[in-house]
């Protein structure tokens, strides 16, 4: 439980908010790259503040206010030019450093362009990795955006997967920090939804949360399994600040604004070696629905729908006032104290390096992050024994992460691993590491 102050804290993410101050130290994916195949310019919504994502002529990306700083007007109905935006509503142009670089008839009655050289646009920094846009707002020093080790892992298929949801960014995040929920969210409602009313799968006996660098792992384990289990051994990781990394994916939770929030999904499939050599020549990106047209209610036939389910079913901003806590809940009690420290931290020293940031551009190389199936994402298996594998075994049937994907990527997947998917409708599982 905590007091509305603290979970205010905690949840307000806007310019001048602790919280959004902080998220603002760090990069996050904000859109996909493929998304600009076919536009130049889309508004977009980050952190409280409403912007205008952009790639000009000459392929360079920008992130700028969405009111021009001469009368207000939108300038996500502007223009790319070869360097930067155009207001469509007097032509003033900036560059991607917020930079104002013309203005046409200013210029005209004062050639000198004092006014020009002293107009700015506030302006992010955007890169791009591993086929999503990502955004820094915050001050500097800038940290490096993180080189995950799987980004760069071999042979693999990759496609970066969205959604906007009405609730708060935390709510979701606490998520990552939630092994118990698999149980319930995932296998047992996913067996339920198949129309079995049983035997539900192996209970939760003993959880661990461990905080290292990047965030905290967490281990499971469940009844029938040793001590050897790779969900024991190595668990999963809470990627902090926002994120989640389960060896084969990456979820962050990026905020919106205080009650929306960006979901997104990277995920890498392994394909069998007997496709080797395979490379991706581009990652797609797409947008999932999270409601089912025909009854109005939330999808729930897919993975990560399931936890959106969860999610804004708390409220949209989850009132933590009401909350009964208990031994499954030990992780999200140390994430929240691992906030609160960071905040306290900032508020005494504003030269306080916020946890897990990457300064040095040398120790920014495919980085390591615990994976309970490292092994089978860098070697491979072959076909059948991919198959069978718990963790990757079911994408080879069917793209269970998010509904929605469209036919086109999943052509693109069926190329790369060799196989028509079967069309299955729910991800069922009867193995116990899932
Ligand atoms: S309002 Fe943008 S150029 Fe005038
Ligand atoms: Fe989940």
């Amino acid at each position: 439980m905590l007091s509305e102050e603290k979970n205010r804290r905690l949840t307000q993410v806007g310019p001048g908010t602790e919280m959004g101050d902080y998220l603002r130290r760090y990069w996050h994916p904000i859109a996909g790259e493929s998304e600009f195949d076919d536009k130049t310019i889309r508004p977009i919504r980050i952190l409280g503040e409403d912007l205008v994502l952009f790639k000009d002529l000459s392929g360079n990306y920008g992130l700028v206010d969405r009111q021009c700083p001469h009368r207000n007007a939108d300038m996500s109905y502007g223009y790319v030019e070869q360097t930067g935006i155009r207001c469509s509503y007097h032509g003033w142009q900036f560059g991607a450093d917020g930079q104002c670089l013309h203005q046409p008839y200013e210029q005209a009655c004062d050639p000198t362009a004092r006014m020009c050289k002293s107009t700015r646009i506030k302006a992010y920094r955007v890169q791009v990795k591993a086929g999503m846009l990502w955004a820094y707002m915050g001050p500097e020093p800038v940290p490096e955006l993180p080189d995950w080790e799987l980004f760069n892992f071999p042979n693999g298929f990759a496609q970066a997967v969205f959604a906007e949801l009405p609730c708060n960014w935390f709510q979701c995040q606490e998520n990552s920090i939630d092994p118990v929920h698999f149980e319930w969210t995932h296998n047992n409602w996913t067996i339920r939804q198949g129309g079995d009313t049983g035997p539900y799968v192996p209970s939760h006996l003993k959880l661990a949360f461990d905080e290292f660098e990047y965030g905290f792992t967490y281990r499971r384990l469940r009844e029938g399994e040793d001590e050897n289990n790779v969900m024991w051994t190595t668990g999963r990781v809470t990627l902090w600040p926002n994120g989640f990394y389960l060896g084969h994916h990456f979820e962050w939770r990026v905020p919106i604004d205080d009650h929306n929030t960006l979901s997104v999904l990277w995920v890498l499939s392994r394909v069998p070696t007997e496709q080797e050599p395979y490379r991706q020549e581009k990652i797609p990106s797409w947008y999932g629905p999270i409601r089912d047209p025909q009854t109005g209610r939330w999808i729930t036939s897919h993975v990560a729908n399931q936890d959106f389910v969860v999610w804004v079913g708390q409220g949209t901003i989850t009132d933590r006032t009401r909350e009964k806590l208990g031994q499954s809940d030990k992780g999200v009690v140390m994430m929240r104290r691992r906030f609160f420290e960071e905040l306290d931290a900032m508020r005494e020293n504003p030269q306080h390096v916020p946890k897990g940031t990457i300064l040095d551009p040398e120790l920014n190389k495919n980085v390591f992050l615990p994976s309970a199936c490292r092994d089978e994402m860098l070697n491979g298996l072959p076909r059948e024994a991919l198959a069978e594998h718990p963790l990757l075994g079911p994408y080879l049937k069917d793209f269970f992460g998010q509904a929605g994907q469209p036919d086109d990527v999943r052509a693109a997947y069926e190329e790369a691993v060799g196989q028509k998917m079967q069309g299955a409708k729910l991800f069922v599982v009867h193995g116990s590491r899932k």
